[in-house]
């Protein structure tokens, strides 16, 4: 499997070093910071993806592996488990070897815009929190349905801001100011994702709202998306076949 190219954009550099410092407390904190609701949403996101006996899943992003993980336990399927962050990846087999489930994912280095796959080459393709880190997130949607087989299933799992006034607030007050300061207790590394991550997740609804990008997975070649707004509007679950199954 290849390398990721070493020339990389600002946003996949700035995306490297954030997650470098982050491995061995992100599965706690992301819990933490999502209040609790961010499991509850990945196991969500599983559940949207059906799986044949003995099929194989691509997890895109899949950092310390929690997606990758709660395929095999809901579906049985063997995972090839992406990302382009190596701290990331040692934490996820680390993880993965105590959870018994080492001869069932396999871990690899590599770029979601590139991905070193055959086409059609998975039953079913799923990416967390992803596409606010590409430079061209419809470009990288073509290269994840590319690698999938028709009729498979592509599933996604994002934040999402607010629609609802009051949450919104609440949303932009907890984002903005509580989440820096919790951050800031736990290491200099977490109070930088506490100061990046509202202001990324705003910018990328801003740049790309939530209709656009439905229809981005249907120019991939998506049929049949679905988007499940969940926890307040907090957290966003999108999912699709690819046509001509
Ligand atoms: C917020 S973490 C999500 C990890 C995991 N999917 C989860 O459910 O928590 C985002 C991950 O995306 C990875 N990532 C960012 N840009 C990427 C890219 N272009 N290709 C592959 N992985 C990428 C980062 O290294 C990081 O591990």
């Amino acid at each position: 499997m290849g390398a990721p190219s070493t020339r990389l954009s600002e946003r996949t550099g700035h995306a490297k070093r954030l997650f470098a410092g982050l491995p061995s407390s992100y599965d706690r904190m992301g819990a933490m910071l999502s209040f609790g609701q961010d499991p509850r949403w990945r196991r969500f996101m599983v559940s949207r993806v059906a799986v044949p006996a003995g099929g194989r899943v691509l997890d895109v992003a899949t950092g310390t592996g929690m997606v990758a993980r709660e395929v095999v336990r809901r579906t049985g399927a063997c995972v090839v488990a992406v990302d382009q962050s190596e701290p990331m990846l040692a934490r996820g087999r680390e993880e993965t070897e105590r959870a018994s489930m080492a001869g069932t994912i396999r871990f690899a280095l590599g770029r979601a815009e590139s991905l070193p796959f055959p086409g059609d080459a998975f039953d079913a393709v799923t990416f967390t929190y992803l596409l606010r880190y590409v430079d061209d997130p419809a470009a990288t949607l073509r290269e994840l349905a590319r690698v999938l087989r028709p009729g498979g299933t592509l599933a996604n799992l994002e934040f999402h801001v607010p629609v609802q006034p009051f949450w919104k607030a609440m949303w932009m007050a907890y984002t903005r100011g509580a989440m820096p300061a919790a951050g800031r207790l736990v290491s200099r590394a977490w109070y930088d994702v506490g100061v990046f991550l509202g202001r990324s997740v705003s910018d990328f609804y801003g740049r790309i709202p939530l209709d656009e990008q439905l229809e981005m997975w249907r120019e991939a070649g998506i049929a049949d998306v679905r988007a499940r707004t969940m926890s307040l509007g907090g957290g966003v679950v999108i999912w699709g076949g690819k046509g001509g199954g």
